[in-house]
């Protein structure tokens, strides 16, 4: 009984509001892992963080969501992408039919970096090992990577992400789509850039649902 409370109260702690019913292996393992996660001191991140920020959603999701790191919202609640940029996220994931619950969201690295900053190389190489455990675990279908900070970190690359968003790249055999970061369309002032960088946002959220569906024609 104990163990179950302990389960719901996990998926709370993540964001699920229903459980699943699924193989118990990998819930303990994204447990396990999350556990790490909240106590994990390996670069200096740790020090000047208000929460670690693990990533939410749900345990066996089509699509996961990777973003750079926490914000100052996020940072100072200990949940991913729940500021503005987080609110436009939502409404994209909305419009894709799926909600925060039923993706995973969650980040290059847990901790905020001081003022925003890019992750730095030894804090990124600190954290990478986590995010790959969770992607392990969790087995999504696509992978969105939210940027190029995102990107690049995830892949070892070097893109720029206006070159090869909505291009198909693969990370640990999963299919990756990269598309612009949602603060780089709230940063932008001029309307008819707004709606452009936003209908190409969404041409690559397409993409992303053709290759959920099976859609063999998606190119990379
Ligand atoms: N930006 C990110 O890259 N991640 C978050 O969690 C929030 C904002």
């Amino acid at each position: 009984m104990t163990e179950l409370t302990d389960i719901l109260k996990f998926y709370k702690e993540i964001g699920a509001d229903f459980v699943e019913k699924r193989d118990p292996e990998p819930l303990s393992e994204l447990r396990e892992l999350t556990r790490r996660i909240l106590s994990c001191t390996k670069c200096s991140l740790h020090k000047t963080k208000t929460n670690y920020v693990p990533g939410e959603g749900n345990i066996s999701p089509e699509i996961m969501f990777v973003g750079e790191g926490p914000g100052e919202t996020e940072d100072k609640f200990g949940r991913p992408f729940i500021g503005k940029a987080g609110q436009l996220l939502e409404k994209i994931i909305d419009k894709m039919g799926y909600s925060r619950e039923t993706v995973f969201i969650g980040n290059i690295v847990k901790c905020r970096p001081p003022n925003n900053r890019d992750p730095q190389e030894d804090e990124v190489k600190a954290c990478i090992s986590f995010l790959e455990a969770q992607i392990k675990i969790l087995e999504p279908k696509v992978i969105v990577c939210l940027g190029k900070v995102a990107l690049n970190n995830l892949l070892n690359s070097n893109y720029p992400i206006s070159k090869v968003r909505g291009q198909l790249f693969s990370f640990m055999d999963i299919p990756v789509i990269p598309t612009y970061h949602p603060a780089f369309i709230l940063h932008k002032k001029d309307r008819e850039e707004i709606s452009r960088v936003k209908w190409e946002m969404w041409s690559d959220m397409e993409k992303v649902m053709a290759i959920i569906k099976g859609d063999e024609a998606v190119e990379s």
